[in-house]
């Protein structure tokens, strides 16, 4: 049986870089399913024509990354269309041997909900902003409304909207370096990779 871990949270958490680490330290699998609603979004056109042809190839264009890319992608993942097209693919990456983890919004609530780790990721506004702001070089203060206006409509919206699942392990990582936050995550991981299997 494969072992698979759900990252979600609001945008520029910390979900990715958390991911990333632990699947490297597992020698697990790891996507970032964020980048599937961005490809869409960038396709333009019709967005559930878009998420049906989706292709390994769309999701390596170098723009996807920026404020705008994140914005299309909030709104092409309000239809639930769009969603529906995308779920065969991510439940079988989740389902690889040895392990996988994705990252996204609706991953231990919709995708994976018998993953066997649940992180939910948070960090305050200005951090977070901050941080993505650094990262993609683009200003703070217009970086914190898209961010928020991003938030906002994932988690309205009746599609698979973002909030945390029952059974998640909730990370704030506001206060902490990216070593704190993935010491911690990976302290989950092996807490239930140790434990007695119930359901494995
Ligand atoms: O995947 P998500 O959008 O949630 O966030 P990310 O791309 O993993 O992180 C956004 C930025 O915050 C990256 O540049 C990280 O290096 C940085 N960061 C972090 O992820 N966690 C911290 N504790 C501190 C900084
Ligand atoms: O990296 P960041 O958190 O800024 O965004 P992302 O993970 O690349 O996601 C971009 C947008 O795709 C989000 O704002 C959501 O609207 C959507 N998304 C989603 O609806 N479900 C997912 N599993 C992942 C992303």
């Amino acid at each position: 049986m494969s072992f698979t871990i759900a990252i979600d949270g609001p945008a520029a958490s910390g979900k990715g870089t958390i991911a990333r680490a632990i699947a490297r330290r597992f020698g697990f699998h790891h996507l970032d399913t964020g980048l599937l609603y961005r490809a869409v979004g960038a396709r333009g056109g019709d967005p559930v024509a878009a998420a049906r042809a989706l292709t390994g190839a769309d999701l390596t264009r170098d723009d996807l990354r920026s404020n705008e890319a994140g914005q299309a992608a909030s709104r092409v993942a309000a239809i639930p269309e769009v969603r529906d097209a995308l779920t065969d693919f991510q439940r079988r990456f989740a389902a690889q041997e040895p392990g996988a983890v994705l990252d996204g919004r609706d991953i231990g609530t919709v995708i994976c909900p018998d993953a066997d780790l649940k992180l939910y990721v948070i960090a305050s506004d200005e951090v977070r902003a901050q941080r993505r702001a650094a990262e993609i070089g683009a200003d703070p203060a217009a970086t914190l409304a898209a961010l928020r206006e991003r938030d906002a409509r994932d988690s309205a919206r009746s599609a698979a909207p973002l909030r945390p699942a029952a059974d998640a392990v909730i990370l704030d990582t506001t206060e902490m370096s990216v070593t704190d936050a993935v010491t911690r995550a990976i302290a989950e991981v092996r807490a239930r990779l140790r434990a007695p299997a119930t359901r494995r």
